[in-house]
């Protein structure tokens, strides 16, 4: 499939997404957001993909939602482009594949909410994270208000909500926004090296934890735990589960069919 604003590749059962404007840092204008959609239903659909690595083309990872395009908002506009943007990015969030945001270079404002609606954020040394949207009287709108406080703490989000402000990569991963801190030069060899070995795991497993943890996390505890449960039967009734057990005992790895 052409893309104009991404570009979508396919090695070794990993998608790469790449968003690729980097004269505008990655912005995410309409047509980028467009084509974030489609590629992340590309990748969910696939039989060839695993899992995804999410990234950015140049010195951003994606600084925004294009500003230029703010501009002209009104009321119905301004909401239906905010409920566009949530539902791309529920996508990367409730795909059954494993989701990792390598994030390269500035994640501001949607660029961090992307990141945040990935299942893991490994940063470069260079990152820079922020959600910078009351500068320019607005507040985020694909996630950020309820993604990161659900990942810093409620103190820490409204912090970074109510000043702007622009933390880097190491304050990122001390209040708990990113995973992992690595060299740039490592980021996307990091980034594999975790895929590979979730990839290396039952895919029905992998899908119903993402689906776990996105259902149970808003639940009360006693359905979440009920939830859990169903899951893990579902899981037991598996061949993988079959053979997973089954190459434990003798001592081998396991190869998983993803049924
Ligand atoms: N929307 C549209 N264009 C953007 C953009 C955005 N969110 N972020 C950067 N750009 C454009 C700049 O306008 C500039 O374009 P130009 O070369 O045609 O003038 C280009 O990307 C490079 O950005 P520039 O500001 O010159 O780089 P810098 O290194 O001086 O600053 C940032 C980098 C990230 C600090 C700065 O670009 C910035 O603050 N961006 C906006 C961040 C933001 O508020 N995001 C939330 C939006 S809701």
């Amino acid at each position: 499939m052409p893309y104009d604003t991404i570009s979508y590749s396919v090695t070794d059962r990993i998608a790469t997404i790449t968003v690729n404007r980097p004269d505008k840092l990655n912005a995410l204008n309409h047509r980028v957001i467009a084509e974030l959609g489609e590629a992340i239903e590309a990748a969910r659909a696939s039989g060839e993909v695993g899992g995804v690595i999410v990234t950015g083309a140049g010195r951003a990872f994606v600084a925004g939602a294009d500003i230029t395009e703010l501009q002209s908002l009104g009321a119905i506009s301004g909401k239906a482009l905010a409920e566009r943007g949530q539902s791309v990015l529920r996508r990367f969030e409730t795909s059954p594949k494993p989701v990792i945001a390598a994030v390269n270079g500035f994640a501001l404002g949607g660029g961090c909410e992307l990141a945040m609606s990935c299942h893991v954020r490994i940063a470069s040394e260079a990152a820079k994270f922020g959600q910078p949207e009351v500068k320019l009287g607005l507040l985020p709108g694909y996630g950020g208000t309820q993604r990161l406080p659900r990942l810093v703490g409620k103190g820490r989000a409204l912090q970074l909500l109510l000043t702007g402000e622009m933390i880097d990569a190491n304050e990122a991963y001390r209040i708990g926004l990113v995973n992992k801190v690595v060299p740039a030069a490592e980021l996307i060899a990091s980034a594999t090296a975790m895929l590979l070995a979730m990839l290396a795991n039952g895919p029905l497993a992998l899908a119903h934890c993402i689906e776990a943890v996105n259902s149970g996390y808003d639940l009360p505890l006693s359905e979440a735990l009920t939830l859990e449960a169903t899951a893990f039967g579902l899981l037991a009734s598996t061949d993988d589960k079959r053979e997973g057990t089954r190459a434990f005992l003798e001592k081998r790895s396991p190869a998983f069919k993803g049924a």
